[in-house]
Formats: C-alpha cells, structure tokens, sequence
C-alpha cells in the first residue's frame, strides 16, 4: 500500500509551509478545476460563473469527494490502515468515491448505509456501490447506523491497524481542507485574471466540508467572497454554529500540526445559508429543482443530480432573480462527478 510518486504539494502547502511533513496530500486531479461564465443562467442582477467540480479526479467517480479524499487517504496510509469505514445514504456519492479510491490504494471500504427516497439515480448508484467491492451493510435508519457502526469497527478491528472511521461526506477537519484547497485555488484563479472575485460561492451543503473548507480557504486567501449555502439534508446537523464549528477545528487542526498562522477572523455573515430547497427532506426531489436542472442542461449543457446540485442551482436562481445576490458576481459549485 504506497502512494504512487505524484506531486504532493497543494496551495495549502505553499500558504503554510511548515504543515507540510504532517499533512501528506495526495493529488487525485488536475488542477485548478475550470471556471466559465454562465450567461444562459444569469438571470438577475449578478453575473453567473461555474466553478466546475464535475471532471476532478482520475479514478472512477469525481466531484466533491475526491479532494477531501487528497487528506484522508494519505492520513489512513501513515497510520497504517487497511480498513475504510465509513456511512451514507444508499445513494451515496461519498461512500463511492471512498470505495473506489480507497481500492486504489489496496484499503478495503466498509459502508453503512441508510434508506433514503429511490429513484433512478439512486438505484444506479447503489448498482455502482455494490460494483465497487465495498463490504455493504444496509442499516435503514440513522439510529441503526449509529448501533451498528461500532460493530463494524470492532469486526474490522486487526492489531496495529484499526478501521479508519470517516463521517458522513468526509467532512471531518482533515477533509475540510480540500476545500480549504479549493478556496485557495479560487483566490489563485482571480488573481490570474480567470475569474472575477465573486461576492457569492454557492454551493449545496450535505454534510457540511464543502462550506467550511470554503469559508476558510476564502479568508486565508484574503478574498471577501461569502459562501451561500443551500442545506439539502436534514439528518446531520448543519446550522451556521455547527459549520463555523467545523472551522474552527479545521484551524485547530492545522495548529495541532504545525501551523504558525494568524486564523483568519471568521464572522457569521461570511456564511448565508437557506433551507428553503430541502422539501420533504434529504433526496427528496422538489419541482424548480428538476427546473432548475433541466435549465442548466439545455443552455449551458451542465449535468446535474437532483439531491444537492440541482437543489443549489435551483436557490442560486431565484435569490439572484430577487436581486439577493447584489451586483455578484456569484460563482455556483458544480459538485458533481459523474462519470
Ligand atoms: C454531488 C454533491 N454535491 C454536494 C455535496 C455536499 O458536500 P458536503 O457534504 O461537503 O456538504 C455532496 C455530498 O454530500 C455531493 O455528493
């Protein structure tokens, strides 16, 4: 179980160089990922650019996940793991990108996965999910999940190389930092011209990693620019004190490992965040959702999934119809990665 000898410096590195022996990353993609203007979606007062997420990383599914993957495999691989376990739903896009890069490298993936609506999506990716070679334990509901993960541990448990324990999305502060990366790769991305500094990231929140590493990355960088989150799931905890928690043990992390920085100063208006796109609940599908989807296929030709991208497309497009956005620019995160 090596890594093979890819480059594994980061931004966040280059920012703060003295973390670098304690925090391995692993490049899983090309960056920086591509920004483009989005003109047949802006329909309101700001302009509309995509930040697009879709095509990062090599293996066989992409998106989001992969850059919180960059952290939390290296970490496994020094610690000395065989063992991934980790929990979602059964339509999961985290608990596939575990499977397949954590293959990769020769880790066996352990999922525990609750019910949630079944649709065709869904249904494809648990085909892919039990495709993946990942040991699947269907646990329904939350609760059971939270009985049976214990177990799971326990049965994975070998001397010298306990299971490593992922939460849901990856969002555990050494996740975060990929897109405390991705921050920095944005702020890199104006500076070069490519981009105007956006007044607006929005983005879909389903465990939280995204937002908080943004949030972050954004104000390390020195850019102004607030993160609007769109909460598509109501199974975790995900208010703006439990986000900017997530920031602060994200900083605390990078402390304990070395860092010698001023944090940046985090106030509650660098987050804005709505519920008003959740519907029934997580992976509930909602009308101006599906719109809002077929919209950015048939003009700009984005695909999106209906359980956080289409959900956060479909926020983006009516607050900047009601001018929330302001002059913008707003720079919407395609999250995405299918392959
Ligand atoms: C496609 C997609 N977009 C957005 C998110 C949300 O990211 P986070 O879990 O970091 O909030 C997820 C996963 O939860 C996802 O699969």
């Amino acid at each position: 179980m090596e890594l093979d000898n890819r480059p594994t410096s980061s931004l966040l590195h280059a920012r703060l160089p003295e973390v670098a022996g304690n925090l391995p990353f692993h490049r899983l993609g090309a960056a920086p990922t591509p920004v483009r203007p989005l003109p047949g979606l802006t329909i309101g007062a700001a302009p509309v650019w995509l930040k697009d997420e879709s095509g990062y990383g090599d293996g066989g599914w992409g998106g989001n996940k992969v850059r919180k993957l960059e952290w939390l495999l290296p970490e496994a691989i020094r610690t000395g793991r065989r063992t991934l376990l980790t929990v979602g739903g059964i339509g999961t896009n985290w608990g596939l990108a575990v499977a397949l890069y954590g293959r990769d490298l020769g880790l066996r993936t352990v999922l525990a996965l609750i019910d949630q609506p079944v649709d065709e999506h869904v249904r494809a990716q648990l085909a892919r999910l039990r495709a993946s070679g990942a040991e699947i334990h269907r646990t329904h509901t939350k609760l059971r999940t939270i009985l049976t993960a214990p177990l799971l541990y326990a049965k994975h448990w070998r001397p010298g190389a306990a299971p490593y324990y992922l939460p849901a999305g990856g969002s555990a502060p050494l996740g975060v930092l990929g897109y405390v990366e991705a921050g920095l790769e944005i702020a890199a991305q104006v500076r070069a011209g490519d981009l105007p500094e956006p007044s607006h990231v929005v983005t879909a929140i389903g465990s939280g990693g995204t937002a908080a590493g943004l949030i972050l990355g954004l104000r390390l960088a020195g850019l102004r620019t607030r993160v609007f989150g769109v909460v598509v799931n109501d199974t975790l905890r995900l208010d703006a004190p439990a986000l900017l928690g997530l920031v602060d043990r994200t900083t605390a992390l990078l402390r304990e490992r070395g860092a010698r920085f001023d944090a940046p100063a985090i106030a509650a208006d660098h987050l804005e965040l709505t519920r008003d796109w959740l519907g029934p609940g997580y992976g509930h599908p909602i009308p101006a959702a599906a719109a809002a989807a077929a919209t950015a296929h048939d003009d700009e030709g984005l695909d999106l999934e209906p359980v956080y991208t289409a959900k956060a497309l479909a926020a983006l497009l009516a607050r900047n119809a009601d001018g929330g956005f302001g002059a913008g620019p707003v720079l919407f995160l395609n999250t995405n990665g299918p392959r």
